[in-house]
């Protein structure tokens, strides 16, 4: 039997790459001083569909559980993250800078980059108005992109500000309540015939054309503030984001050749927090998939070896050894030394080639001879040296 269409199975070769990238997000996340949390994976439905917005909704995997509860798995974290920090806000200082790497559900048309299932790095500002905040968040994501080996013709970032087509949208006569499917088709234009957006918007508007005119407003202050890191921004007014909770400046990451979906998606969302928990706080995050991610990198070749991890392969070269060689292995593992040896009587060549194949930095041979003389055979199995060396070294040597 297969898995369900859309999920992957992470046998440990891609177990391997992700957490590779967890590993690059984390470590970009602590030095810019966030903390890590997480939320239940199954939420009530009506957290998503008040907060998230239509698209978004048709995309749940809901059902109903034995307690008669509408349910939902989350496909997003944003309105879990606002309902927490509600419920406990005055526990914290303000602003939190706290980031996530939830696995979420989305029932998606599959295509290339969309999978119903992925992983998403989450990185949230709370407490914070001041643009000084989008900025750090934006850096943030390209460090996280940098730290993976990507580089600036690489990616780049996207700039928009909803405020700017809020005033646009009125100014074209498109009013509050339609400014929602306003938003949607914008964000689609890019995927759409341009028909087609034509069409959605003559349903909100009869001036078309000075919609598609786009916003003037400058937004080069915002990147100025950015310093040295404005050289991977863009001012791109075809960026609106697709949720309904987007109050401010937004930004999506793309790769620079255009190819691949969306990388990366964010921005402010002064409302939510309120609508979710009554608590009235500025807000901002951006979310990072990785499936787009991990194309990017395959594709510039920067996804690295699989590195097993493995230490040592002991050899027992005497099957009446292999008592002591399981003490030793004991040993060697209490010592925080990663060992694995053939479970069953193997010939020595062949637990040789379990070695290398095993990508352990070192064979060791437990040999009768060598063992008597309180000894054993240390082989460097990239280099090819063989040494012998005094048992009670050997944890020495290794690690
Ligand atoms: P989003 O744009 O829906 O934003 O998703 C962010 C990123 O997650 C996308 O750019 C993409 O890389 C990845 N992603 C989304 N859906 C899929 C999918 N079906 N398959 C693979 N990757 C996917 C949000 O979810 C916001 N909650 C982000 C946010 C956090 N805004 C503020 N804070």
């Amino acid at each position: 039997m297969n898995a369900l269409p859309g999920f992957r199975d992470f046998y440990p070769e891609q177990l391997a790459i992700r957490r590779h990238i967890f590993g690059r997000w984390r470590e970009v996340a602590r030095r810019y001083g966030f903390r890590e949390y997480d939320g239940p994976p199954l939420e009530p439905l009506e957290l998503f569909t008040q907060k998230s917005g239509a698209e978004i909704v048709g995309q749940l995997f809901n059902f109903v559980d034995k307690g008669d509860r509408a349910v939902a798995l989350r496909p997003e974290m944003t309105p879990t993250l606002a309902r927490m920090v509600g419920a406990h806000h005055r526990d914290y200082k303000k602003p939190l800078k706290w980031f996530a790497i939830p696995q979420l559900f989305r029932y998606e048309k599959q295509q290339r980059g969309r999978l119903r299932e992925h992983f998403q790095f989450n990185a949230d500002i709370i407490g914070e108005s001041d643009v000084a905040a989008d900025i750090e968040l934006i850096a943030l994501a390209i460090d996280s992109l940098r730290a993976l080996g990507l580089k600036q013709d690489d990616f780049v970032v996207r700039v928009s500000d909803r405020r700017a087509w809020q005033r646009h949208f009125a100014a074209a006569g498109i009013t509050d309540d339609k400014q929602y499917a306003a938003f949607q088709a914008i964000d689609k234009m890019e995927r759409e015939p341009l028909e087609k957006t034509r069409e959605k918007l003559a349903a909100l508007t009869t001036k078309v054309d000075e919609v598609l005119a786009f916003p003037k407003d400058d937004l080069r202050n915002v990147l100025d503030q950015i310093g040295d890191l404005a050289a991977f921004c863009e001012v791109d007014f075809k960026i609106v984001r697709g949720l309904a909770y987007y109050t401010g400046i937004v930004w999506e990451i793309h790769d620079r050749k255009g190819e691949l979906r969306a990388i990366a998606g964010g921005g402010r969302y002064d409302n939510l927090l309120k609508l979710v928990s009554g608590v009235d706080l500025p807000a901002l995050g951006f979310g990072m998939g990785d499936v787009v991610l991990g194309e990017l990198l395959k594709e510039r070749g920067l996804l690295p070896k699989e590195n097993h991890g493995l230490d040592c392969y002991l050899v027992i070269a005497d099957e009446g050894l292999r008592p002591t060689a399981l003490k030793l292995a004991h040993d060697l593992r209490d010592a925080g030394i990663a060992v694995d040896y053939a479970l069953t009587m193997t010939k020595v060549g062949k637990q040789f080639q379990a070695a290398s194949h095993s990508g352990a930095r070192y064979a060791v041979t437990i040999g009768p001879e060598e063992w008597a003389a309180g000894e054993v055979k240390l082989k460097d199995l990239a280099a090819g040296k063989e040494e012998r060396v005094r048992i009670a070294e050997l944890k020495g040597k290794i690690s």
